[in-house]
């Protein structure tokens, strides 16, 4: 993707990853557009300089009123990037949990793949056009702890393959940023002060770097989520090996939480 002169929606850009990228791209003389839930996190990144939304991207009439507001204001938008996430744990031990379920694959799944449906008309027309979905290493070897959220990035992954080979004779480019567990909100405070998890101002520093060298990346990988991104590789065993080596490990750092 070409790193300046982009319109660009960023969704869940109120905070971590998404505003880490946002204020980048604002530096490099992008127009960057914020969807968020949270009215204290729109109005600070107002306060930063952007032009934000309100949406829930669980709720499909939400998603329409978003497209139809950005499209109308700015004529001129190329690219989106479907940041907006949750994860949560998931005991099935302890009972169902279809709240959890159900709004994790709103959010995490049917969300990016809607509004992609919602701007791709508008997308053809573009020169330099881009969708960026964010998936995860989870998505390659999930944390059994978050059987949901893990599966809606498996499944980003292979969808966003599917779209780059349908849109590969269109101006459209298709991204995906690939995160290693990175210091956010995410999943709460302690997240965000895990010495374990990839500090957020190293992380955007990497992807930006990446971008800027390569305007035909595909997969966007810090050095951090290689293991993750090729744990199978090696084939079934070593992936097995590999995936019950990060789930032991987690579930013995999150025995309270669990
Ligand atoms: N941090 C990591 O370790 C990591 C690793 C791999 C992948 N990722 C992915 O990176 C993306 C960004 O996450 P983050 O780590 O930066 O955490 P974050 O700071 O919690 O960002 C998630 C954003 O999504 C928004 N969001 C959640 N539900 C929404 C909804 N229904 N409608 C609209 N916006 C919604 C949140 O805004 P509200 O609070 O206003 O709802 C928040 O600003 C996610 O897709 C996540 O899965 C993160």
């Amino acid at each position: 993707m070409q790193i300046s002169g982009n319109t660009m929606l960023i969704t869940g850009g109120g905070s971590g990853i998404g505003l880490g990228l946002a204020r980048e791209f604002q530096k490099l003389g992008n127009t960057v557009l914020i969807a968020g839930r949270s009215p204290a996190k729109l109005k600070e990144a107002e306060l930063l300089g952007f032009k934000t939304y309100s949406v829930d991207m669980t709720k499909p009439t939400s998603r329409e009123a978003l497209a139809k507001s950005v499209l109308a204001d700015y004529p001129g938008l190329n690219g989106v990037i479907h940041n907006a996430g949750i994860m949560k744990n998931e005991n099935m031990l302890k009972g169902p949990t279809p709240e959890i379920r159900d709004e994790t694959l709103a959010t995490n799944l049917i969300g990016p793949m809607h509004l992609t449906e919602l701007f791709l008309k508008h997308f053809l027309g573009k020169k330099n056009a881009f969708i960026m979905t964010v998936t995860s290493g989870l998505a390659f070897s999930p944390l059994a702890m978050t059987p949901t959220y893990s599966a809606t990035k498996a499944a980003i992954h292979s969808y966003t393959q599917s779209l780059r080979y349908q849109l590969k004779d269109t101006g459209i480019q298709v991204l995906e940023l690939v995160p290693p567990y990175v210091q956010t909100g995410l999943m709460g405070e302690r997240q965000a002060k895990d010495p374990n998890a990839m500090p957020l101002e190293a992380f955007i520093t990497e992807v930006m770097q990446i971008l800027k060298n390569d305007t035909q990346v595909k997969e966007i990988l810090v050095e951090r989520v290689l293991p993750q991104r090729h744990s199978g590789d090696g084939g079934p065993e070593k992936h097995e090996q590999f995936f019950n080596q990060l789930n032991d490990r987690m579930l013995a750092a999150r025995k309270a939480e669990w």
